[in-house]
C-alpha cells in the first residue's frame, strides 16, 4: 500500500510543503526514510516506531519505504514525524482520512505525545498560497497560528488526537475525552489584535543626567540611524544601549509578521504569540561569523536576522574580530544576507539599527570602526571621527567603500556624550554628527 501525506518544511525564512511518500511492502521488516534526511529525520524511525505502538496501534512489520519529496531539498528537524506516523497508519489500513489535502507537523514523543517545532508559522502561510486550507500541529505551537488567517488549525496533543481529526468531517466537533486534547483554530478566526508590548524591564529614566546622548539616542530611534558610542569605560554605554529597545516604536503588523516567521524557525518565540517589540540583539564579542550573519549545513539565521526590523548591539566593537565585523558589510548595505552552499543559496532578511560601543582609542581596531560612518551622507561632508579619523577616511581599512558611501540608506549618528551636569552640548540634529570622548560621571 502506498499514500501520500503533506508535511512541511523551512527553507532559509521561506516556508516548503514537503510530500512524504509512504509505502508498505511486503518483504523482510525494515523501515527507510529517503530524500536527503539529517541524523534527526533517520531517527524519527525509533520516535515514530515507539509512538505508533504506545499509542495502541500495531507496527506494521513489513518494509515500509519514506520518501520526502522534493529530494532536493536538504530535511532536518523532528516536525516529520507526524507525517510519517499517519503515513504509515494510512497505508496499513488502520486510520483513514476524510481529505489528504492536510499538512501534518509535528514531533513525536516515544509515548504518542506531540511535541513544539520551530517554523510552523512560515510554513502555514506557504501551505496558504499553495491552497492548504488545513494544517495539524502540536498543541504548544497553536499561539503562532493565530496570526494566519484563511487556515484551518487542529492543535493536537497528542497522535491519537491528530488522527482522529484526520478521519472527522471538517465540520466535527471533538470529543476531548475519546480522543485526547483537539482545539480548532477555524480559518475564519480573526487574528487577535497584538497585545501592548510588555514594558522594557530596562527603562532610559534609570539613566542619570546624559540628557545629549539620550536626545541622540531618541533621534536615532526615531529616524532608524546607526548609533556609536565612545566614551571611557563606566560611563554608561552599555547601560544606555541596553535601554535603546525600549524607546523603540512597537513593530507594525507587516513587520511584526516578518519577525514573528523568524523567530518561529529558531524555535524562540516565547509565549508563542505574535513579536510585537523590535528584537534587541546583542551578541557577545567573541561571536563567530555563522553566529552572525548564520550559517549551517541547512543555514539557519544569525544574530544580523534575529536582529531584523530592531536593533543589533555590538557591545566593545572592536574587540570583534576583523573578519566577523567584515561580514556585517553586506547586510548593512543590502538590509538582507545570502549565505552560499554548493547545493543552493539562502537569502535572509536583516535589515537592523547597528548600535555599537567602544572605548576611544587609536588603534588599527578603531580604524576598523571608523569606516562603517558614512560621512559622504551628512550635511556638511566629512567631519573629524576622533583621532584616527584622518587615516579611516583614507582608506586603509577594511571598509573602504562603506566609508564613504551610505551604510545602508542611513546616516550614522555619533552620539557626544557630555558630563552630566553640561547639557549644553545636546545640540544634536538629525543627520549631525560629532563624536567627542564621553566622560563618566563623577
Ligand atoms: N548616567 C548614568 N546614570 C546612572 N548610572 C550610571 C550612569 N553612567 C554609568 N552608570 C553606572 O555605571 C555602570 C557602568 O556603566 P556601563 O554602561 O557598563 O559603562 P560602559 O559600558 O561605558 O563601560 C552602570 O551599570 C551604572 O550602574
Ligand atoms: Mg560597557
Amino acid at each position: 500500500m502506498h499514500t501520500t501525506v503533506f508535511s512541511g518544511a523551512v527553507v532559509g525564512i521561506q516556508g516548503l510543503v514537503i510530500e512524504v511518500e509512504v509505502d508498505i511492502a511486503r518483504g523482510i521488516p525494515a523501515f527507510s526514510v529517503v530524500g536527503l534526511p539529517n541524523a534527526a529525520v533517520r531517527e524519527s524511525r525509533e520516535r515514530v516506531t515507539a509512538a505508533v505502538k504506545n499509542a495502541g496501534w500495531q507496527f506494521p512489520l513489513e518494509r515500509i519505504t519514506v520518501n520526502l519529496a522534493p529530494a532536493d531539498v536538504k530535511k532536518e528537524g523532528a516536525a516529520y514525524d507526524l507525517a510519517i506516523a499517519i503515513g504509515i497508519l494510512l497505508a496499513s489500513g488502520q486510520a483513514e482520512a476524510t481529505t489528504m489535502r492536510t499538512l501534518f507537523i509535528g514531533e513525536l514523543a516515544l509515548d504518542g505525545s506531540l511535541r513544539k517545532v520551530p517554523g510552523v508559522l512560515p510554513i502555514l502561510l506557504h501551505a496558504r498560497a499553495q491552497g492548504f486550507a488545513r494544517a495539524v500541529v502540536p498543541l504548544a505551537n497553536l499561539e503562532e497560528t493565530r496570526v494566519v488567517e484563511g487556515v484551518e488549525v487542529l492543535a493536537c496533543e497528542s497522535l491519537r488526537a491528530a488522527v482522529s481529526v484526520a478521519r472527522a468531517s471538517p465540520d466535527a466537533e471533538f470529543d476531548a475525552a475519546i480522543d485526547g486534547r483537539v482545539v480548532v483554530k477555524r480559518a475564519e478566526d480573526p487574528v487577535p489584535p497584538p497585545r501592548a508590548p510588555a514594558s522594557s524591564a530596562l527603562d532610559m529614566a534609570d539613566v542619570v543626567g546624559q540628557e545629549a546622548v539620550k536626545r541622540a539616542l531618541l533621534l536615532a530611534a526615531a529616524g532608524g540611524h546607526h548609533v556609536l558610542m565612545t566614551g571611557p569605560p563606566g560611563a554608561g554605554k552599555t547601560m544606555l544601549a541596553r535601554r535603546f529597545a525600549g524607546i523603540l516604536p512597537p513593530l507594525s503588523s507587516e513587520r511584526a509578521i516578518e519577525t514573528t516567521m523568524i523567530y518561529s524557525i529558531v524555535g524562540l518565540l516565547a509565549n508563542g504569540g505574535l513579536v510585537t517589540r523590535a528584537p534587541f540583539r546583542a551578541p557577545h564579542h567573541s561571536a563567530s561569523d555563522a553566529g552572525l550573519i548564520g550559517g549551517g549545513g541547512v543555514p539557519r539565521p544569525g544574530e544580523v536576522t534575529l536582529a531584523h526590523n530592531g536593533v543589533l548591539f555590538l557591545d566593545e566593537l572592536p574587540e570583534f574580530r576583523r573578519h566577523v565585523l567584515e561580514t556585517l558589510r553586506e547586510p548593512l548595505e543590502e538590509g538582507s544576507i545570502t549565505i552560499s552552499r554548493a547545493r543552493n543559496a539562502v537569502t535572509f532578511p536583516a535589515r537592523f539599527q547597528l548600535v555599537a560601543a567602544m572605548n576611544p582609542c587609536s588603534c588599527v581596531a578603531f580604524l576598523q570602526v571608523a569606516h562603517y560612518v558614512p560621512e559622504a551622507r551628512l550635511p556638511g561632508g566629512p567631519q573629524v571621527i576622533g583621532r584616527a579619523s584622518e587615516e579611516a577616511t583614507a582608506g586603509s581599512g577594511p571598509f573602504p567603500e562603506a566609508g564613504r558611501s551610505p551604510v545602508g540608506n542611513q546616516p550614522m549618528v555619533c552620539s557626544q556624550l557630555g558630563d552630566r551636569e553640561d547639557s549644553s552640548s545636546g545640540s544634536l540634529l538629525p543627520g549631525s554628527y560629532s563624536v567627542s570622548g564621553l566622560q563618566p560621571i563623577p
